[in-house]
């Protein structure tokens, strides 16, 4: 199998009509199988960075490979590219293309040209695991905010990429929804697929990520598990990023009674995830 789906080497982008280039040189190799998060300040180069995952951007200078190949810009190998890397866009109103609920869902499937019974099999099962069997046939401009959001995340998991991208998933989802995401999430990962989700919440990364990346000015500045990263606390504080909440409580300087307590919640949390 191969050690890492998708490499940056050296990438460069500037949007067009823009002074300032977004990417600096970024390099960044994706490790197959891993559940991995992305994080850095707005602006920092996320979302660029995804775009030009899957193609959709194309890089000024420097290589985007899938597994080991470079991507080829033409259509036909673009669209190859993009079944095996599934991107969630960031803003749910762009990845809504249908008008209800049911026919976003399967319009990517309807694309591929696959058998009727299996789509159909295939949107009831998501539309189960996302709570949207009600809101099948309502318009998709008639939902809420977090409900859109919800049919996006839908719309790119039942094509089942290898490589499934998030762009902030969480953003305007409520606990409930969040924890059935978190799930989903952790099923995909145990069918063997491989995620990289773009988050600002630093709790969450420390719970469910086993591999961070951290972005600053288009460059990829730390990498590593979450224990790892966290600890860089002078790192992390220069870029203005924060750490989870456990960590605050432990660079704060703990009583002896108290690091026991946070050790064990650390342990807890630890086990879950
Ligand atoms: N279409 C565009 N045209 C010109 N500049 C853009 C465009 N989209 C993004 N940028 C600029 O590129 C930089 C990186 O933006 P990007 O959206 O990749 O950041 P991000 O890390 O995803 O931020 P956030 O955490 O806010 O989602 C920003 O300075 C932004 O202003
Ligand atoms: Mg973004």
């Amino acid at each position: 199998m191969q050690e890492y789906l998708l490499e940056f080497e050296q990438v460069y982008y500037t949007y067009p009509g823009s002074q300032q280039s977004t990417l600096n040189g970024l390099s960044i190799k994706i490790p197959a199988g891993k559940k991995c998060a992305l994080i850095g300040q707005n602006g920092c180069g996320k979302t660029t960075l995804f775009l030009l995952a899957n193609g959709l951007y194309k890089p000024n200078s420097g290589i985007v490979s899938w597994c080991g190949k470079p991507l080829i810009y033409n259509r036909q190998d673009l669209s190859k590219i993009r079944q095996k890397v599934g991107l969630v866009f960031q803003d749910p109103e762009q990845q809504i293309v249908a008008s209800t609920v049911e026919e976003d869902i399967s319009y990517g499937l309807c694309n591929l040209g696959l058998p009727t019974a299996e789509i159909k099999y295939r949107v009831e099962q998501v539309l189960i695991e996302f709570g949207l069997t009600k809101l099948a046939d309502k318009p998709v401009h008639h939902l809420s905010l977090g409900q859109k959001k919800r049919v996006s995340i839908a719309d790119v998991m039942v094509l089942k990429p290898q490589l499934l991208i998030l762009d902030e998933p969480t953003a305007y989802l409520d606990v409930k929804h969040t924890r059935n995401l978190m799930k989903t999430l952790k099923q995909i990962h145990q069918d063997g697929n491989t995620l990289l989700m773009a988050t600002h919440d630093l709790d969450l990364v420390y719970r469910w990520a086993d591999w961070v990346f951290v972005m600053d000015k288009g460059q990829l500045m730390l990498e590593g598990t979450p224990e790892d990263v966290f600890c860089q606390q002078t790192l992390l504080e220069e870029l203005e990023l924060g750490v989870p909440l456990i960590y605050e409580m432990l660079f704060d300087g703990l009583s002896p009674e108290e690091e026991i307590i946070i050790e064990r919640v650390r342990q807890r949390i630890l086990k879950d995830s």
